[in-house]
């Protein structure tokens, strides 16, 4: 069953409306919080006047930093805010939580939340790169063998700018205590994320938290992370003795919810005449919110991809007043990957090379900052059959040579990569007399398509067919599989549903031979064998639904568990080569992508169908990237677009037809599956690709991120 196009099983409760999200929730009596939050972007609170808020129909309590709801500081780094809301008077960015108004509707709450007056002292707030090196380190710093420079050099600077996940699904948190048992149910990439960040929080047992996060609609990275309004409503839920419901606005999310930070990559290359890399120096330079402690290290994807016996990467951290940047989608490698992918167009351009042979000729056939194997690695196999298909031996030698019309047509490449890696993870599988199965961990579906590679993967184990496999998700009571963030949840869930599924066949035999009902009482356990859903010993076969119905039992089930993988031998990592047609209006600019193909080389491929889409969804995120996505401040350190309509994401007219090749090489070192990672690849690169088609289109090389036609005019 691994390897086919299966649809997803949770595809029909999906677009009926049928899937609960979290802010679907419904709880009788529940109460409606509304965040009020700061309007400049750097100061201290002076003053709130809450009287008239207070004194508002419906409301139930208004809590702020001068009645605030006790929550104790964060112990471990989320990759989202510093510090818990409401606990400090402190200014760090513009729409930083600094209230929240519980009423018995939403409309009260948010109406009540308006009557609010705050005062500040303000001061400017820092929100630009130029001139403005706050908090300089080298983070990382590889020099590799000896400094032997080449006769061509080659130095250029790539920018990128603020952009946000834009998950369809708002942030959403439904909180209910039953004594002194909390119930949430919320958005996440991982129900036990939640429960950890709660825990510390509120400073609560986790075994008392129990977090559903059943379906989100969509994370990048933006759901990682707890925000605002998860401790606010759990602690004011508590503190009123009411179930609460909190969703943020879609310009809360902006203001509050992560962000992807502003880079700048100076990339210094030297090579030799026929284009052999002999050293890359990448200066990284990338924002971190002062909301947030995290920072990208935009550079560092040059360290992995180009062999070059000399390889040096640098970052630099700019806090600016802002939320918390955080992961989103590739953090690091998509940024890094336009900047370095970019270069060598450029520098192939110089030499007069080909794309394509310039990275044939640079390739890494050992991880070229640490000298170690690959795990497994097919990259050229990507490179040379993506060209094959795409029809890359016909493209013209020259920019600017291809006209159709009023459009000027150019294709370009790029490469992609994305690290690997198996987690521990626990899995349960439990028969039930029916016939079906279930499958639960604490993973979640993104929208990733981790429901369906569940009931693939314990079906196939089973024996039995996918619909009769019922995977579960998203609940902190089940055991702790991956969180669904690195591209690392079927690469780690997979193993243990494997294994999960294998030992619930052990369960089942035992009962086979110990149970008095059952026909095979009192035999051998060896001699028991189970295929394809059914036990055998001699001439019997009975189904293990027939055998738990007979034995008269709930069911049986076990626990596996798939360990960590720890290898200081090897590299791992996914690969893929981008193929693209881009064609820009000789008179507006404009510029369209008209024509993809991605080759991917990343093991084992559980669900073709869905892993295509993945592909898919991530070119589409890179498009974004590369042409529309900005997300502007102004001088009072407000994100202005803050908004779907404003925010520009890629529509169906923006989106060509994008076609997906998976390479079949099960990586046979990361498992027994041998299914690396997905979830990100198909993103790295893209932006370089449609950079270097625009060039080959134009002439005009583009290195500030997103290319908007007035970039590509005159
Ligand atoms: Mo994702 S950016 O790996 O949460």
């Amino acid at each position: 069953m691994i390897g086919h196009d299966v649809d997803r099983v949770d595809g029909r409760i999906k677009v009926t409306g049928a899937a609960p999200y979290a802010a679907d929730t419904k709880i009788p009596g529940v109460t409606y919080g509304y965040l009020v939050t700061s309007t400049v972007g750097r100061g201290q609170i002076t003053g709130m006047d809450t009287a008239a808020a207070l004194a508002s129909p419906g409301v139930l309590a208004v809590y702020t930093p001068f009645n605030p709801l006790k929550l104790f500081a964060y112990v471990q780094e989320q990759n989202d805010e510093r510090l818990p809301p409401l606990q400090d008077k402190e200014i760090r960015f513009f729409g930083q939580a600094i209230g929240f108004v519980v009423a018995e509707t939403w409309e009260q709450a948010r109406d009540a939340a308006g009557l609010i007056t705050t005062t500040y002292q303000q001061q400017p707030p820092i929100t630009e790169f130029p001139g403005r090196t706050l908090q300089k380190f080298d983070e990382v710093e590889e020099v590799v063998g000896a400094q032997t420079l080449g006769d061509i050099t080659f130095t250029a600077s790539y920018t990128t700018p603020f952009q946000h996940h834009c998950a369809m699904e708002p942030h959403a948190t439904v909180a209910t205590w039953n004594n002194d048992h909390l119930t949430v149910y919320t958005v996440s990439q991982g129900a036990l994320l939640v429960q950890r960040r709660l825990s510390e929080t509120l400073g609560v047992d986790p075994v008392k938290i129990h977090v559903l996060s059943p379906h989100v609609g969509g994370g990048f990275g933006g759901k990682w992370g707890n925000w605002a309004q998860v401790p606010l409503a759990c602690a004011a839920s508590r503190a009123l003795g009411r179930p609460v419901k909190a969703v943020l606005t879609r310009e809360q999310v902006f203001a509050m919810a992560g962000h992807r930070p502003m880079t700048r990559q100076t990339i210094s290359m030297t090579c030799t005449a026929d284009g052999k890399l002999t050293s890359i120096v990448n200066d990284g330079v990338t924002s971190r919110g002062l909301g947030g402690n995290w920072s990208e290290s935009v550079a560092n994807w040059t360290l992995t991809t180009y062999a070059s016996p000399n390889i040096r990467v640098t970052k630099t951290i700019m806090p600016l007043n802002l939320g918390a940047a955080t992961v989103m989608r590739a953090p690091g490698e998509a940024n890094g990957s336009f900047a370095l992918e970019s270069a060598m167009d450029e520098l192939a351009e110089q030499l007069g090379i080909d794309p394509v042979e310039m990275r044939l000729r640079n390739y890494a056939t050992l991880v070229p900052n640490t000298g170690k194997p690959w795990s497994s690695k097919h990259l050229d196999e990507c490179y040379r059959r993506g060209a094959e298909e795409f029809g890359w031996s016909r493209r013209a030698k020259q920019v600017r040579a291809t006209v159709d019309g009023d459009w000027l047509v150019g294709t370009g490449m790029a490469t992609a990569t994305y690290g690997a890696s198996r987690g521990q993870a626990s899995i349960k599988v439990r028969l039930y007399p029916n016939g079906t199965a279930s499958v639960s961990g604490t993973a979640a579906d993104l929208g990733t398509g981790q429901y369906t590679v569940f009931a693939i993967l314990a079906a196939d184990e089973l024996g039995i067919p996918v619909a009769r496999v019922r995977p579960e998700l998203g609940d902190s009571t089940s055991p702790a599989a991956a969180n669904a963030g690195g591209s690392n949840s079927t690469c780690t869930n997979g193993p243990a549903v494997q294994v999960a599924a294998r030992s619930v066949q052990t369960e089942l035999i035992t009962l086979a031979v110990t149970n008095p009902r059952s026909p095979f009482h009192g035999k051998d356990p060896a001699s028991i064998v189970y295929r394809d859903g059914s036990v055998s010993s001699g001439g019997l076969t009975m189904s293990f639904g027939t055998l738990l119905t007979t034995c008269d039992v709930g069911g049986v089930e076990a626990i596996g568990t798939s360990p960590r993988l720890v290898d200081p031998e090897h590299g791992y990592r996914s690969f893929g080569a981008h193929f693209c047609e881009v064609r820009v209006h000789r008179l507006t600019g404009e510029p369209r992508v008209t024509r993809w193909l991605s080759v991917c080389d990343a093991g084992t491929i559980v669900n073709t169908k869905a892993a295509r889409s993945q592909i898919q969804g991530a070119v589409v995120m890179g498009i974004g990237q590369a042409l529309l996505e900005a997300t502007e401040v102004d001088a009072s350190a407000r994100f202005t677009n803050a908004n779907l309509a404003s925010y520009l994401v890629p529509v169906h007219a923006d989106v060509p037809r994008i076609d997906v090749r998976f390479l079949d090489h099960p990586d046979p070192l990361v498992s027994g599956l041998g299914a690396k990672g997905i979830g990100e690849l198909g993103i790295v690169g893209v932006a370089g690709a449609i950079a270097n088609a625009v060039h080959h289109a134009t002439g005009v090389r583009v290195r500030d991120l997103p290319i908007t036609l007035d970039k590509l005019l005159g």
